[in-house]
């Protein structure tokens, strides 16, 4: 972990749901996020996985105030953003960006790539460099689409470069830290080792942190610094990558690691050493086949 003050603290983040009651029930609520306290570092990215109901897309909302916590705080640049309001909110609001899963349902279909790309900055009344046109292209470039087809509308591209268009979005106001909600998760799996490799490299070139929430192991192998374990609305586990995926820790990261396919021959191998060497000091065997 690194030692700077990190650009975005969640604190004992407590999501609580039905707990007014609804006509059918008394209303016990149930708590989608548990205590959750992360911590998110510019450069960096914080991988949050876990199956699918585990509270992952909660935690996400409750980091970028798209909803508000039971209980717990997020502070970002060492500000409180619950106490966020007026132009801070709205600084907030560009230097936190979420990219969500399906492209085409978060991309407003009658709108073309120049329109989506630029709204951001016509809302919140930005000048925008070198004009609409110029900044489109340079951003569609960015992320490996063809700048002349900025009229087209988001139908008329493929899955991922749709994904390229809502990245493209997220870029133009300058993020600092990038919300990828199971963001490459519907792709191939070839177009999503390209979209991760075009998150890698913006990330290198920008700075930029990124938490990053996925349920599928293999692809958090290949982008995470940081890895969190979350389960049942609790994080279970937090380590470096590769502590967590050659030395886990908790059984139920045991359990996620054991449905990941092997696709990557030298991480095997670390695998496989690391484990001899537990085996060698006499520690219980943690369960990885190896
Ligand atoms: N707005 C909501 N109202 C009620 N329950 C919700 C709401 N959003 C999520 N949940 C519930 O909270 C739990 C966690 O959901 P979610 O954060 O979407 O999990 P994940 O992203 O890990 O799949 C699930 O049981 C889900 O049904
Ligand atoms: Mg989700």
């Amino acid at each position: 972990m690194s030692d700077t003050a990190p650009l975005c603290r969640a604190t004992g983040l407590v999501k609580e749901f039905g707990a007014g009651g609804t006509m059918f029930s008394r209303g016990t609520p149930f708590r989608a996020v548990d205590d959750v306290s992360l911590e998110m570092h510019r450069g960096e990215t914080l991988a949050l996985v876990g199956e699918s109901g585990s509270g992952k897309s909660t935690t996400a909302r409750l980091v970028a105030r798209l909803m508000e916590p039971t209980a717990g705080t997020v502070e970002f640049e060492g500000r409180d953003v619950t106490a966020l309001s007026g132009r801070a909110l709205h600084s907030f609001r560009s230097d936190v960006q979420v990219i969500f899963q399906d492209p085409y349902s978060s991309l407003n279909p009658r709108h073309s790539v120049e329109t989506l790309v630029t709204a951001p900055l016509v809302y919140q009344k930005r000048t925008i460099p070198g004009g609409a046109r110029a900044f489109t292209r340079s951003l569609m470039e960015r992320v490996g689409l063809d700048p002349a087809h900025s009229d087209r509308y988001p139908s008329q591209f493929s899955g991922g470069q749709a994904q390229r268009i809502g990245i493209a979005r997220a870029l133009a106001v300058k993020p600092k830290l990038v919300i990828c909600d199971e963001a490459v998760s519907a792709l191939d799996v070839s177009v999503q080792a390209q979209v991760i490799n075009l998150l890698r490299s913006l990330q290198t070139d920008e700075g930029f942190g990124y938490l990053f929430i996925a349920h599928d192991l293999a692809v958090v192998r290949q982008i995470a610094t940081r890895v969190a374990v979350m389960s049942q609305g609790r994080i279970v586990e937090t380590g470096d990558r590769d502590q967590i995926f050659s030395n886990p820790q908790h059984d139920y990261t045991r359990t996620l690691l054991a449905a990941v396919p092997r696709i990557d021959p030298e991480w095997d191998a670390r695998r496989r050493e690391a484990q001899r060497s537990r085996e060698a000091v006499g520690r219980e065997s943690v369960g990885v086949d190896a």
